[in-house]
């Protein structure tokens, strides 16, 4: 059967980085707001013997390589002799930069799960999505999201602070030099320094809950910075750089709004592309800041993984 699913990117304000085992069992839990539709992958699966093997349109693009094999592998885990064809449109802006594995993953899951009519509960689908690209388990759920072992869990729906933005800014359009997935082991088999993150990132875990069920922006700012700013500091101190001068720039641009007080954080995943949280009443007072920078893109928390009978093909 044909299927259509939808899912929403993500992004973590503690970050997940390291993997405790096979089929990404992360070393620690990580926190998420699922964003709004702007950044969104839409992808539509049918597993048949008509097709003699697996293939995958990405945005109008036949994949082969690396992509279709991350894909068709992930296709392993449902299929049952089968090929199948997947059709997946990404609503971000064409050579973004901005990764898509989360949404992509994610969307894949359900549409597989539509497909070969599994019904999955969404704590099924998040363990499998997971298994395709771990920060793709958290975006199943909408809102605010904690993932840690096999699956993630809601802690609060896409309304329950909907004054919260997401500031996309983006620095390259290039694809990452390193993956994430090399970066992470290196970091874990040399870093110093992720030693001690793992030790504390309890902490960092608790105040970041607290600061969303206070939906207190100056504490949840402090400890989203901090937690991006450890992150990077392990990754480089192996000697990967993710952040260029632009996001160094922008780094300071935010430390300069906060220092009557923190109204806005920076973090940044594994890649020069900045994300500027903050709330609504503080957007416009940032956006001058950032106007330089081109083309922002500005969410809100948004929904987790849904169908549509709208197939691409
Ligand atoms: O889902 P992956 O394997 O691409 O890893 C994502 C890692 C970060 O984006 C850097 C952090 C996160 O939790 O999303």
């Amino acid at each position: 059967m044909k299927a259509t699913a939808i899912a929403n990117s993500n992004i973590a304000f503690v970050k997940y980085w390291g993997k405790k085992a096979e089929g990404n069992i992360p070393m620690n839990a990580s926190i998420s707001m699922t964003l709004d539709s702007v950044l969104s992958t839409k992808t539509t699966v049918e597993f048949s013997p008509k097709y003699d093997k697996d293939e995958f349109i990405l945005n109008d693009k036949k994949e082969t390589g690396e992509k279709l094999e991350r894909v068709s592998k992930f296709l392993d885990i449902f299929r049952c002799g089968s090929n199948a064809k997947i059709v997946s449109v990404n609503t971000f802006p064409t050579a973004s930069g901005i990764a898509s594995s989360a949404s992509g993953f994610a969307a894949l899951a359900a549409a597989c799960n539509k497909s070969m009519e599994l019904n999955m509960t969404d704590t099924q689908l998040s363990a499998l999505a997971r298994k395709g690209s771990g920060s793709a388990s958290r975006s199943i759920y909408s809102g605010f999201v904690e993932w840690s072992g096999e699956s993630a869990k809601q802690l609060q729906d896409e309304v329950y602070w909907e004054e919260l933005r997401d500031i996309v800014v983006i620095v390259s359009s290039g694809e990452k030099k390193i993956s994430s997935r090399d970066a992470m082991k290196l970091t874990q088999d040399k870093s110093k320094l992720y030693k001690e993150r793992i030790k504390n990132i309890d902490k960092t875990l608790e105040i970041v809950r607290k600061a969303i069920s206070r939906k207190d922006i100056s504490v949840l700012a402090e400890s989203i910075m901090k937690e991006s700013d450890n992150m990077h500091a392990c990754i480089e101190e192996i000697g990967i750089k993710y952040l260029n001068e632009t996001s160094h720039a922008i780094k300071e641009i935010i430390t300069n709004l906060n220092s009557n007080g923190i109204i806005a954080a920076y973090t940044f995943d594994a890649g020069p592309n900045a994300h500027i949280i903050t709330t609504k009443k503080n957007l416009p007072k940032i956006k001058d800041a950032l106007f330089a920078f081109g083309r922002l893109i500005v969410s809100k928390p948004g929904k987790g993984v849904r169908y549509s009978e709208e197939h691409l093909f």
